[in-house]
């Protein structure tokens, strides 16, 4: 598709919708709890659609209203045998998550999704999950989808070390720790998203957690709730980016979730000297209104422990960083090569294409300041926050940018163009 070009200031407010990650879990633990959970704000995005797709095949009663999903809790116990194979679609956060709550279930499950999902590692998944007594494995031995879930009738508790950085793999043993019998202990690289923590104690349940330690002591059961799934900080940045970059802009973006997990980006935008100013600040659904103004921006060194805090931004931010005065550096970003396609690469050979001078390293990117958009043809990979940046990309230019795959959008945002649209038109 023709993506929109330059045409003056972004003005409005405007709405995100509700978090991916958020989405994803209400459906896991409103099957997994006893009684009817009710979900507001559900992302109705194709990863999320998926989740409640495969847990329908797994015998679980889930109706959207259009105002609310409602799902009918079963426990741990009353998943039943799906005919067949669960495919997951691009949803990495769906195939890992099911990996550790199929791993404890006495039935047979395959498990696979679309030609990105099988190219992704997944013994940071299997290993930990046979130590704990799975029979899990990837296709033919390999760590790749299909991956085949044989039953078994109880999971050990386990003491690890997670290698990576990632919230997924948490969850997904966290999941598996909630079916074993005694106490699990996780030690994280990093401190990630904590939504699965988060929703254990929403349900009832208990978990410990002190800095990078995570202490649980399964089994648990959990009782259904009325989930409000704040709009989602990862859609809610081409926004916060897009204001800050395009002149004589000011965006105001309501309800956005702001979890101290997910925040890494008002921080950099911070210190690049952007002007940034949250309110409305609910506690209880740890969400609030962020308010971005056209800024001049300065360039930053990205790294260490924040880097789980703003990773699914990180394409967007490296625009940002073409934009500011001055060389930014990410690192420690090597997760980047293992999400919906290998972010560094496409991050680099995209905004080159457009003119940028940027360089991918192996953990990270080097983005040269006060940079220049040109016109040019350019993809997204499928990779639904590529397709996004390059959008707001081409906002700086008035020469033609041309997006294949630009579909994968609804991955996470199907009304991204739309709302873009409706800033553009409040002029
Ligand atoms: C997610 C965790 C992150 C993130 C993904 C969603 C989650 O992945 O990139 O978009 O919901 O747990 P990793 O755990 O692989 O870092």
């Amino acid at each position: 598709m023709k993506l929109l070009s330059a045409r003056g200031p972004l003005t409005g407010t405007i709405y995100v919708p509700g978090d991916k990650s958020i989405s994803h879990r209400s459906i896991m633990f409103g099957a997994l709890a006893e009684g009817k959970t009710t979900v507001a704000n559900f992302l109705r995005a194709d990863d999320c659609l998926g989740t409640i797709r495969l847990f329908r095949e797994l015998g679980v009663t889930i109706e959207d209203n259009n105002d609310e999903i409602t799902v009918e809790g079963v426990g741990w116990t009353g998943l039943k045998r799906p005919n067949s194979i669960l495919d997951v679609g691009n949803s990495g956060t769906t195939i890992r998550l099911m990996m550790g709550v199929l791993a404890g279930q006495p039935f047979h499950t395959s498990l696979t999704g679309d030609a990105s999902i099988q190219k992704r590692p997944m013994n940071r998944v299997i290993l930990p999950l046979k130590e704990m007594g799975a029979q899990i494995s990837g296709y033919e031995n390999s760590e790749f989808p299909p991956i085949e879930i044989n039953p078994v009738t109880s999971l050990k508790p386990i003491s690890y070390h997670i290698p990576v950085a990632s919230a997924q793999v948490k969850s997904a043993l966290l999941f598996a720790a909630l079916q074993a019998d005694g106490e699990t202990i996780l030690i994280e690289k990093e401190v990630t998203r904590n939504h699965t923590e988060d929703m254990i104690k929403q349900f009832g349940g208990s978990i410990e957690v002190e800095g990078k330690k995570i202490k649980l002591t399964g089994p648990q059961q959990f009782k259904a709730q009325h989930v409000v799934v704040p709009g989602d900080i990862s859609s809610a940045a081409f926004f916060i980016v897009a204001g800050l970059i395009i002149p004589n802009s000011h965006i105001q973006i309501k309800n956005v979730g702001l979890s101290e997990t997910r925040t890494g980006i008002i921080d950099v935008v911070r210190a690049m000297g952007g002007h940034i100013e949250i309110s409305d600040i609910d506690t209880k659904n740890q969400s609030g209104t962020i308010d971005v103004w056209s800024s001049k921006l300065y360039s930053v060194i990205i790294e260490g422990d924040i880097i789980p805090r703003l990773i699914d931004e990180i394409p967007i931010i490296a625009l940002l960083a073409t934009q500011a005065t001055g060389q930014t550096i990410i690192r420690d970003a090597e997760e980047l090569k293992v999400k919906e396609t290998d972010r560094i690469t496409a991050v680099a050979t995209e905004l080159t294409k457009l003119g940028i001078k940027i360089e991918g390293t192996a953990d990270g990117l080097i983005i040269e300041g006060n940079q220049t958009i040109h016109g040019g043809q350019v993809t997204s990979y499928g990779d639904h926050r590529m397709g996004m940046m390059l959008q707001i990309a081409a906002l700086l230019t008035d020469e033609s940018i041309e997006l294949s795959q630009s579909e994968a959008v609804s991955v996470s945002f199907p009304t991204f163009f739309d709302v873009l649209q409706e800033l553009m038109e409040a002029q």
